[in-house]
């Protein structure tokens, strides 16, 4: 059978460069991709000082060409600064694949999309952040968006287990439509104070189970 890729994406997809995580990532990020439902996640080590990318590792949930991107991409970030790693794009990253089938460029946008979430977290964590965006209902779905939901794989705002976020003098509620009890309860928890309390303007984040 003749697959539509090239030998190159081929090649990245059979041996992935830099598969798996680091512990304790300066920066980290999980991303799905609204056209697909796959998701990657991208983890950093950064060196303070140079802002240099010094290790880089990449989970893939997704199909061929997102792991062959995921791959190329970890190589082409590594060494450089998080702001010449930012400006890297999907095309570039296609282009180094010598190409993708284009029903298959959204696989490239959401590892390139990893890569950069990932830098924002570090920078975010970091006070890097510069243009200030006020913390609301939506920037919480956003965020939200990226933390899973362990019983379908997906994420919480997808498969509706966020029944209602506020946001009120810095304090941000979530409900969650799972008892508190739920083995997976105090997971979900934790990752959803991660996503949300590295927001400049977030005093606290309470996190509310249903029952
Ligand atoms: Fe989902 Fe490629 S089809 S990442």
């Amino acid at each position: 059978m003749q697959f539509p890729y090239t030998e190159k994406v081929l090649e990245h997809f059979r041996h992935p460069r830099n598969v798996g995580k680091i512990e304790n990532p300066d920066g980290k990020s999980m991303e799905g991709s609204p056209a697909c439902g796959d998701m990657v996640a991208v983890y950093l080590t950064i060196n303070d000082d140079t802002k240099v990318i010094e290790d880089i590792k990449f989970e893939s949930y997704g199909c061929a060409s997102n792991i062959a991107t995921g791959s190329v991409i970890t190589e082409m970030a590594k060494g450089k600064t998080i702001d010449e790693a930012k400006s890297i794009s999907w095309k570039q990253a296609a282009e180094e694949l010598g190409g993708l089938p284009p029903v298959k460029a959204h696989c490239s946008v959401l590892a390139v999309e990893g890569l950069r979430a990932a830098i924002r977290d570090y920078e975010e964590k970091h006070g890097l952040v510069t243009e200030k965006e006020p913390t609301t209902d939506e920037v919480i779905k956003r965020r939200l968006k990226h933390v899973m939901n362990p019983l379908t794989g997906l994420d919480v705002i997808r498969t509706d287990l966020i029944l209602k976020t506020s946001v009120e003098d810095g304090i941000v509620r979530v409900v969650v439509d799972l008892p508190s009890d739920h083995q997976f309860a105090s997971a979900i928890k934790e990752d959803i104070i991660e996503k949300l309390d590295s927001l400049w303007d977030v005093k606290r984040v309470e996190v509310v189970f249903t029952e």
